[in-house]
């Protein structure tokens, strides 16, 4: 049985009530800001007043001090007129969602022998909507995380464009990694960030996490050791305009690391060594990392309370200040605010505000990189966010999770919070374990 209500996505948005009159020079001066979804109009009508409408805020807008738009434009806007900030909640259900050019199938093995002729189907019926349709072949056992494909029917051409919250991200399917499911897992994390905030992405593909929080004026390090996730993760930091802030790496993640935190480091010479690299990797595309071994927790799951832990997050997060990045206070301001036309200096080595590392399948083995990684006498202010994805199964806990992480860290974590992002499997769910890095791990 389908059950359309499974498709349901509740966005919890946040809209501007002006006078009707104004609605123009306010897309003008929100550009970027309003809601940027397919099919749904930013501007819609008031259900209180004829006289007004509501511009609708884009996802990335998640403070009701409206601090993520540009001061100079709200304030151009509250000039002319009267603006009033209101939640504004929207439900994407099962009608709206369309589909890509793409049909990705798993077919099942009992299916197998007809599956020329279900994707015959699929593509006379849904042509030229759907312009080729893939089988994914085996299991993902690749460390780019690339699954196997077997063009059934249509062209054979894997180029797609994809949107997620606002942002573009460009890719050849049957190259990088992709999981659309992900969408709402990576703007979760992305709001976490703030304006001016470090982010070292190790684990990158092509930018889902990096982009959106290069757009909201963070330096993002983002790092992938397939050189055509990097390819592309340059090609979608041009298409969003967002190259000033991005730097891309094209590395395994421990060197990726430890070249960071390196004291002097310069970060033009590295974005030499990224087309070196790139070129490099590309011609040995499938070499094996020595000593990434797979996770594997043991126990039962327990969901940990996060509701503390996540405000003490946000609340920690936005304290400290450093040189490290360029935020500039505007006067009257309690918000950071980015001049985008000053570069961030560039010194890693002396602050990283989150670390994201999404290979769940091994990121936990990658945890003991931290141990002695970090120059304490070079560093500045607290220590980085660390967000592991990691998979628990049924008869696994999140204590044994962060047991194995203590150990690889050789310190103890205080108040890890554990978000379970989506079950993978009937007895497997992918989480996000975020924790402060220990100060111990830096002795
Ligand atoms: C699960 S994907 C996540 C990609 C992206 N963060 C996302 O959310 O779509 C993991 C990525 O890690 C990369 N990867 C695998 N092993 C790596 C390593 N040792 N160092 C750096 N990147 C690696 C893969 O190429 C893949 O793009």
């Amino acid at each position: 049985m389908l059950e359309e209500s499974k498709f349901d996505v509740h966005l919890k948005l946040w809209a501007l009530r002006i006078p009707r009159e104004f609605c123009k020079v306010a897309t003008k001066l929100l550009n970027g800001h309003m809601l940027d979804r397919p099919r749904i109009k930013p501007i819609t009508e008031d259900p209180t007043s004829e006289k007004t409408r509501y511009v609708i805020l884009s996802e990335r807008v998640q403070n009701p001090d409206l601090s993520d738009i540009p001061t100079k434009n709200l304030d151009e806007l509250k000039k002319l007129c009267k603006i009033e900030t209101v939640p504004y909640a929207l439900t994407l259900g099962y009608s709206y969602w369309g589909a890509g050019h793409i049909a990705h199938l798993n077919i099942p093995d009992e299916l197998l022998p007809y599956k020329d002729v279900i994707a015959k189907v699929i593509y006379d019926k849904n042509h030229p909507r759907i312009q080729t349709v893939v089988n994914k072949v085996g299991s993902i056992a690749n460390e780019f995380r690339v699954p196997k494909f077997e063009i059934l029917a249509g062209k054979h051409e894997m180029a797609t464009e994809v949107k997620q919250y606002g942002a573009t991200f460009k890719m050849d399917y049957g190259l990088v990694y992709w999981n659309s499911r992900l969408e709402h897992e990576h703007i979760r994390l992305v709001n976490k960030f703030q304006q001016g905030e470090i982010i070292c992405d190790m684990f990158a593909g092509i930018g889902p996490f990096a982009i959106p929080a290069a757009q909201k004026g963070c330096l993002v390090y983002a790092n992938d050791l397939n050189p055509d996730s990097v390819k592309y993760l340059k090609i979608n930091a041009d298409i969003n305009k967002v190259n000033n802030n991005l730097r891309p790496y094209n590395l395994d993640a421990r060197i990726f690391m430890s070249k960071l935190m390196a004291v002097g480091e310069s970060k033009s010479d590295d974005l030499a060594v990224v087309q070196e690299n790139m070129k490099a990797n590309s011609e040995k595309k499938n070499t094996e990392i020595p000593g990434n071994k797979v996770c594997s927790p043991e126990g039962d799951l327990k969901e940990s309370n996060g509701a503390t832990a996540e405000s003490c997050m946000e609340e920690n997060g936005s304290t400290k200040s450093t040189d490290a990045h360029v935020a500039v206070k505007t006067k009257g301001s309690k918000n950071k605010r980015i001049k985008t036309s000053l570069p961030f200096t560039d010194n890693s080595w002396e602050h990283i505000d989150h670390v994201i590392m999404n290979l769940p399948a091994s990121a936990l083995q990658f945890l003991d990189v931290f141990k002695g990684l970090i120059h304490m006498k070079h560093w500045k202010g607290s220590l980085p966010w660390i967000h592991c994805y990691c998979f628990i199964r049924s008869n696994e806990t999140q204590e044994s999770v962060v047991s194995e992480a203590e150990s690889l860290l050789n310190a103890k974590i205080h108040e890890p919070i554990f978000h379970r992002v989506r079950d993978v499997a009937p007895n497997k769910a992918m989480y996000c374990f975020s924790f402060r890095l220990p100060e111990e791990a830096c002795l």
